[in-house]
């Protein structure tokens, strides 16, 4: 299990608030949950919140959804579809990048640790500042781009087989744990496009419609932008949809390779 470092940022104070469970709670667990609001001026804490599992919902997110209502309504995460499919609740839950609503509370340690992903600004507690990751999403130019007419007049149709090549690729959420994950986006992110990115970037290069192949490879051709994958794998084993971003970076790197021969 690839393990990661809280953000450069972090002066853990010793002490935070400790919220109790309930008076006759027979099944408690403990989770130290990271609190910090840049515009305090205070630096980062570890807050404590105890909780009756017998009336909290099996996974992580539902712990914090009843931290928040019922212990701390200050406390602040991302969270929407809480079914895996919107990105939004990724976090580090016991030194991994997950999602928090496909975590189970009772796949985690016996106190649970809680940070945001690793080595981003934090605007508050849980939530990261995705602005540079969305930007860097940008700059792929994340759409199917043609330059001919569509051969039937209506619609770009795809065989089966060229349909194919896309499974392991659409299905991204784009939560960003495999780049926050990766060692060469924590010092580099500024100019490597890192593993959800280039993942994306292979997608569109993989689709039988697109027409911008050897515009989309000069874009990626560059000694940071793709070339600073030196192949650590922590991606491929921290996504939490099964995908495999390192290998479509393998794949981006032949391609680039075999336009040269
Ligand atoms: Fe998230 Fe996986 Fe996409 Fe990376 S490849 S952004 S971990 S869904
Ligand atoms: Fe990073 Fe994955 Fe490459 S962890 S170095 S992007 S294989
Ligand atoms: Fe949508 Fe977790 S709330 S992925």
């Amino acid at each position: 299990m690839a393990e990661f470092t809280l953000p450069a940022n972090s002066r853990i104070k010793k002490k935070g608030e400790v919220h109790k469970a309930p008076e006759g709670a027979a099944r408690t667990r403990t989770f130290k949950v990271y609190r910090y609001d840049p515009d305090s001026g205070e630096n980062p804490r570890y807050d404590s919140f105890e909780l009756d599992l017998d009336d909290t919902g099996p996974m992580v997110l539902d712990a914090l959804i009843k931290m928040k209502s019922e212990q701390d309504s200050s406390l602040t995460f991302r969270r929407s579809c809480r079914e895996g499919i919107c990105g939004s609740c990724a976090m580090n839950i016991d030194g991994r990048n997950t999602l928090a609503c496909t975590h189970a509370i009772e796949d985690c340690n016996k106190e649970v640790r809680i940070t945001p992903l690793p080595h981003m600004e934090v605007v508050k507690d849980l939530v990261p500042d995705f602005t540079h990751f969305y930007a860097q999403y940008s700059s792929i130019q994340p759409w199917l781009q043609t330059v001919s007419p569509p051969p039937s007049g209506k619609e770009r149709l795809q065989s089966p087989e060229d349909r194919a090549k896309l499974d392991g690729l659409y299905e991204c959420i784009l939560c960003a744990c495999c780049s926050t994950s990766c060692p060469s986006y924590w010092w580099n992110s500024d100019k490597f496009l890192g593993p959800a990115i280039l993942l994306q970037a292979y997608r569109w290069l993989a689709d039988s419609r697109d027409e911008m192949t050897g515009e989309r490879l000069d874009e990626l051709e560059d000694p940071f932008r793709l070339y600073r994958c030196h192949t650590i794998m922590n991606c491929s084993n921290v996504c939490p949809k099964g995908l495999n971003p390192a290998k479509a970076i393998a794949e981006l790197k032949k391609m680039v390779v075999e336009r040269t021969v």
